[in-house]
């Protein structure tokens, strides 16, 4: 038997850090998947990563890599969703960047889970997937919000507040594109939230400021993206952009991606993730985007033009990638 199961990455269009003391946020799904795919094997439980080229058995004492692998696979047990695990190789796949801010660790635990758990005949729901995989995401981050992992179990843009999430059935316009720049900065959001949370304990009476100015946005964002109002989602960012640089996540390379892409004409550009290095996203349009494009190359690394995903995890037994 085989099973495969996809999950999208995701971008933070507004409110990462702030999301992780209980102001809400809004994220959107990546055209980008990770894949993962089990099929029965003879002896032990084997994790095989296509990209980087290596296969690891599951033992007593597990490598960095396998941490959210066992992790997800002690939780179903212990949460009663499986009595016995059956003995499998995982094979994985991404088109995620790793270390990018883009969730590509929180896709490979939704397609984990949704394969792992359709693998052994268990019936479950969107809503334990997302449970699940924050189990994976607590090994890989320092109190992560719960965000990626629900972005990719759901899909499309979501608004995301203390673990619930609200589908927005909005969209955004049709002639819009998000052009993500990653910088090549490889960062870890441990470390980024770590930072974040010990200048809040700093400096507590004007983080709450800006915490309150960062939830305000969030409702002005809601009403711009439902107005399908680009103009103004772009100075949303903006501002979104310069609270997170007053929080500390910011730094000369996306300081100059944002200020070079606006000047190319993008409506607005902002960190997308934790920061610190990552990437970042650039509001434009598909006529436009190309110029924007050619004019930062000098600053960055990589570009990706995205789309927003409408689906989340999706199920299927076939290895075509
Ligand atoms: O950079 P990423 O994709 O790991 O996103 C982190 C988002 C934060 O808000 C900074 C942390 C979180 O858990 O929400």
């Amino acid at each position: 038997m085989k099973i495969c199961s996809t999950a999208p990455g995701k971008v933070i269009l507004f409110g990462e850090h702030f999301v992780v003391k209980g102001t809400p946020a809004i994220a959107g799904a990546l055209s980008l998947r990770a894949k993962v795919c089990i099929e029965d094997c003879t002896s032990g439980i084997e994790v095989v990563s296509m990209n980087r080229g290596w296969s690891m058995k599951l033992g007593e004492f597990e490598p960095l890599q396998l941490r959210q692998f066992k992790r997800i696979i002690e939780y179903v047990v212990k949460e009663g969703y499986l009595s016995k695990v059956r003995n499998f190789r995982a094979y994985i796949w991404s088109k995620i960047p790793i270390g990018s801010g883009l969730g590509s660790s929180a896709a490979t635990a939704v397609a984990f889970t949704t394969s792992l758990l359709e693998f052994h005949g268990v019936s479950y729901g969107a809503n334990d997937v997302k449970r699940i995989s924050l189990e994976a995401e607590r090994e890989v981050h320092v109190n992560p919000s719960g965000i990626d992992n629900a972005i990719a179990t759901y899909g499309g843009l979501i608004l995301y507040r203390k673990g619930a999430v609200r589908r927005l059935k909005a969209k955004l316009p049709k002639e819009s594109l998000l052009l993500i720049v990653d910088t090549g900065i490889e960062r870890s959001t441990g470390s980024a939230v770590k930072y974040v949370l010990e200048m809040y304990e700093k400096h507590t009476s004007t983080f709450k400021y800006i915490y309150r100015a960062a939830s305000s946005l969030i409702n002005e964002a809601l009403k711009a993206i439902r107005e399908k109002d680009l103009v103004k989602l772009g100075e949303l960012m903006q501002l979104n952009q310069g609270l997170l640089r007053t929080i500390g996540v910011s730094n000369l390379d996306i300081e100059n991606i944002v200020y070079n892409a606006v000047r190319l004409g993008a409506f607005g550009a902002k960190i997308t993730g934790a920061g610190m290095g990552g990437s970042v996203i650039v509001l434009t349009t598909r006529e436009n985007y190309s110029t924007i494009l050619e004019g930062l190359k000098p600053f960055a690394k990589r570009f990706i033009p995205a789309k927003i995903d409408p689906r989340g995890y999706v199920v299927s037994s076939s290895y075509a990638h």
